[in-house]
């Protein structure tokens, strides 16, 4: 799809060229996309108090009222992955392999710290492997500025596990600052809409790499 042109400059220094624009999702009609998923949301920050909270909440929210999926809420800080103990492919030894595994895709929740992603977040990646691949993982960051650079690491670890990042997500620059008075996140405009694109990326990756998994033999599911 071509874009329109866009004029830069003026009189002889006026230079024109087109951009692409990215094809969007939004054509794929409800029909291709008839399936229930299971989407877990994994919340990254297990301090407290936590600004995680209020954010996990309107995302249940939000998530909680789409028709088309199962909603799993796993909160890191009410799971215990001793990184002492861990085994990488978790099984049996990991109290959340299994929400994992049923899973069909996932929403990381995580903040920015020291321009990374928490280590709670590296923990429960590492302690598991089977259960990430061949599924999408969305990204909701926040922080200072957003979780942006936390996000961008992310993207860089789950192409090790055969899991795909998708290429929306949202970022909550300083949430803090949009709570109402009973410490309800109120999002600024924009912030749904960019909500629900990134959804429905997941959602078609989810549907599409779930017949990958089921019609794959060899055990990659
Ligand atoms: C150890 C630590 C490091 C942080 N570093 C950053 C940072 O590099 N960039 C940023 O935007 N915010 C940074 N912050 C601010 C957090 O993103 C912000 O406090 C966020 O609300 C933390 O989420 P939480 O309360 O759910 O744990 C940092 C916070 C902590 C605790």
């Amino acid at each position: 799809m071509r874009g329109r042109p866009i004029a830069a400059g003026s009189g002889s220094t006026r230079v024109e060229f087109t951009y692409r624009r990215m094809p969007s999702v939004g054509a794929m009609t409800e029909e291709a996309l008839d399936n229930r998923l299971r989407i877990a949301v994994v919340i990254g920050s297990v301090r407290r108090p936590r600004m995680a909270e209020p954010l996990a909440a309107w995302l249940e929210r939000e998530l909680g009222a789409a028709h088309w999926l199962d909603l799993d809420m796993i909160d890191l800080a009410s799971v215990s992955l001793p990184m002492h103990e861990m085994q990488p492919g978790g099984a049996a030894a990991s109290p959340i392999s299994g929400r994992l595994a049923a899973a069909d895709g996932f929403v990381f929740l995580t903040p920015e710290y020291n321009h990374s992603f928490p280590a709670p977040v590296k923990n429960v990646i590492d302690w598991h492997m089977t259960e990430w691949a061949y599924k999408p993982v969305a990204f909701v960051g926040y922080g200072g500025s957003g979780g942006i650079r936390a996000i961008e690491q992310l993207r860089a670890v789950f192409p090790e596990l055969r899991a795909t990042t998708v290429r929306e997500s949202v970022l909550l620059p300083m949430p803090w600052e949009h709570l109402d008075a009973d410490g309800r996140f109120v999002p600024p405009p924009g912030t749904e809409q960019a909500l629900h694109t990134t959804i429905r990326e997941l959602r078609v990756w989810a549907q599409a790499l779930r017949s990958l998994r089921a019609a794959d033999p060899a055990g990659r599911k």
